[in-house]
């Protein structure tokens, strides 16, 4: 795996954008794979900038998001289609019947994962996925025990997420306890991934993802059965790397 240990994180959301575009610029419809949190911020704030400023073209760019809380409607602050819509989608030219975030409101849970799937094999599958990490080594919502090859599904969050999530709620036991994620098996399955992290809290996860056992009790581990993935990391969350991963 590829490692980038960025000084800030302007410069890690520029890493990770010049990625994201190269692959946007050489394949019309790219199919994008998009997370959730504070760390895709500089990202999305590079994607944006690159979009204004530098003709990056999502006119025929299709999106799958990891991730979406069971229970909260597309109009909540806290609910993933909100987040992307504000930190992404609004700011640049994506079609947004082209961007596809788990609905967290549906009645049938299991069926609406079924079709998640099949919608994301019917464009061809995702060409770049993003992923942030858990302190607990999670990707998506894929918790550590998750099967490395795991579907999208309802699952339940653990104590750890909730606790790092929220205080995002106005009122933190409002935060839903249950989520509809893509499986570890389903993000496996991208042509491409980049991996973000950064602060401090994510240094012991990183770690035990690029140089700990491929195990569940950490998730992203299972990244290094990947041929294609690019970490891009700060400083402070590289600090659990040997040497042969820093700068
Ligand atoms: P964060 O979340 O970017 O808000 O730290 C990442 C994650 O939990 O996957």
């Amino acid at each position: 795996m590829r490692v980038i240990v960025a000084k800030t994180l302007e410069e890690m959301g520029k890493e990770a954008g010049a990625i994201v575009a190269e692959g946007m610029r050489a394949k019309p419809h790219y199919v994008l794979g998009l997370a959730t949190g504070d760390t895709p911020k500089p990202l999305y704030r590079e994607l944006i900038r690159l979009h204004k400023e530098e003709d990056l073209d999502f006119s025929t760019t299709v999106s799958f998001n990891l991730d979406e809380y069971i229970g909260l409607p597309a109009t909540h602050d806290q609910s993933y289609r909100y987040f992307m819509d504000h930190e992404l989608f609004n700011h640049v030219n994506i079609v947004k019947a082209n961007t596809h975030v788990p609905d967290g409101m549906t009645d049938d849970v299991e069926t609406h994962c079924l079709v998640y799937e099949a919608t994301i094999e019917d464009v061809g599958g995702i060409d770049c996925q993003v992923l942030g990490i858990g302190r607990n080594g999670h990707i998506g919502f894929n918790e550590p025990g998750s099967s490395l090859a795991s579907r999208t599904r309802a699952v339940d969050l653990t104590e750890s997420t909730i606790e790092a999530n929220a205080p995002h709620f106005p009122n933190p036991e409002d935060m839903p306890r249950r989520a509809i994620t893509m499986g570890i098996g389903t993000i496996l399955e991208s042509e491409k991934i980049i991996m973000l992290a950064c602060g401090p809290k994510k240094a012991a996860a990183v770690a035990a993802a690029l140089e700990g056992p491929v195990c569940v009790k950490c998730p992203a581990s299972a990244l290094q059965l990947h041929p294609d993935v690019t970490f891009v990391v700060t400083e402070d969350a590289a600090t659990g790397l040997t040497l042969k991963f820093r700068r």
